[in-house]
């Protein structure tokens, strides 16, 4: 069941009641605010979690300014994902999870709240080790990541694989799973500070985009050939120079229009001439079904590579870690884009 935010009216809060992060109208991060809003009930299948952390995505700013709205049925509250305790069970859940398993999960809405609801099968386990606020750090960027490169590019050990944005939330993700792929990978991003964080996170080489030309660097890193898949959040800007350092029969997928959807040229010829495919990718809108082998095949696979003593050993990026009340403050530092791997939201301590 969908949890809903309407007002909680003005009396004292009680267990029917829930803090989140809300807003009226769309518009900038001043109009976002903490609201006391009626806590969700599980639905049939569905788990009540208890939120520990949630962590920031650009989704949550589009949603702020109206420009995404939520999937029918998704809470309005904003936030893809959260970390924490599961505290109740709806009818007709299948045993998988107890009483205080420690889950993380992915979520259409609702997750910058005290309490959540989630379909069963779309919460995994917080890894052994790992606190709740790097838990939080993993749903969405994680499954976006393995999402574009497992079931959309199909990425195989030996390629080459281009991440925009590379020390973003998904890059930083991507990165690391291109690694656990036996592929390798070449990013771009916005500064030194980002370039840096990536060659830690694994990247093979690291062009910045605002001040050399990626895909001469790139063809150059590659002898000429280019790359065999991109993973391109930015859209309009991009186009011609992805084409120009895509290789012959390469995949190149879009997820993201950062900056702007516009194409104006031959994108057609040149596409043709290299046989090469676009492909288009959206994780919030898939239906349940899919988000469930989504996140089983993320457990069985990637989920182990989090545990201490394994190679590569995988880890979320925590840029940094605010508390509910400010929220505000984290879409200013997102909007600006000036954070590094993910921004973490914390419940109140009290809560
Ligand atoms: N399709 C899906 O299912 C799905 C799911 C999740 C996320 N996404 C998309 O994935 C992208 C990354 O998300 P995130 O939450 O990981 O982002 P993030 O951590 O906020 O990082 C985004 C980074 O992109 C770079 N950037 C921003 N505008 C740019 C532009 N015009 N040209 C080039 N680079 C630009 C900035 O880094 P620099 O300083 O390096 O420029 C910025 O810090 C977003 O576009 C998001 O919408 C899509």
């Amino acid at each position: 069941m969908a949890q809903s935010a309407e007002s909680a009216g003005s009396a004292g809060r009680n267990n029917d009641k829930m803090l989140a992060a809300y807003f009226d109208c769309p518009g900038g991060p001043e109009n976002l605010y903490v609201k006391e809003v009626i806590k969700p009930h599980p639905g049939e299948g569905e788990v009540l979690v208890k939120v520990s952390a949630s962590a920031l995505n650009r989704a949550d700013l589009l949603q702020r300014r109206g420009k995404y709205p939520p999937p029918k049925g998704a809470s309005d509250i904003l936030g893809l994902e959260a970390a924490g305790s599961v505290v109740g069970l709806g009818p007709g859940c299948k045993g998988r999870w107890k009483i205080g398993d420690a889950v993380m999960a992915l979520l259409s809405g609702g997750g910058q709240a005290e309490y959540v609801t989630a379909p069963e099968g779309h919460l995994m386990p917080v890894p052994g080790g790992m606190t709740f606020v790097q838990a939080a750090a993993i749903p969405e960027a994680w499954l976006t990541a393995f999402q574009l490169l497992r079931f959309v590019g199909k990425v195989e050990e030996g390629e080459r694989v281009l991440i925009h944005a590379g020390a973003s939330g998904v890059g930083l993700a991507a990165i690391q799973l291109v690694r656990l792929a036996k592929a390798i990978p070449i990013v771009t991003a916005g500064t030194q500070e980002k370039l840096k964080a990536t060659a830690n996170a694994g990247a093979a080489a690291g062009f910045n985009y605002k001040n050399e030309d990626f895909s001469e660097k790139v063809l150059a890193f590659t002898q000429g050939s280019g790359v065999d898949l991109i993973l391109d959040c930015v859209g309009g800007s991009y186009w011609e120079k992805n084409l120009a350092c895509l290789s012959t029969d390469g995949r190149w997928i879009v997820y993201g229009l950062l900056s702007g959807g516009e194409v104006h040229g031959d994108l057609f010829a040149r596409l043709l001439s290299k046989r090469a495919s676009i492909h288009t990718s959206l994780l919030r809108s898939r239906d349940k079904e899919y988000k469930e082998r989504l996140v089983k095949a993320f457990t069985e696979e990637v989920l182990p590579h989090f545990s201490e003593g394994t190679s590569p050993r995988l880890q979320p990026f925590v840029d940094s870690v605010h508390s509910l009340h400010e929220i505000a403050e984290t879409h200013r530092v997102m909007e600006e884009n000036k954070n590094i791997g993910k921004i973490v939201i914390e419940m109140p301590a009290s809560s």
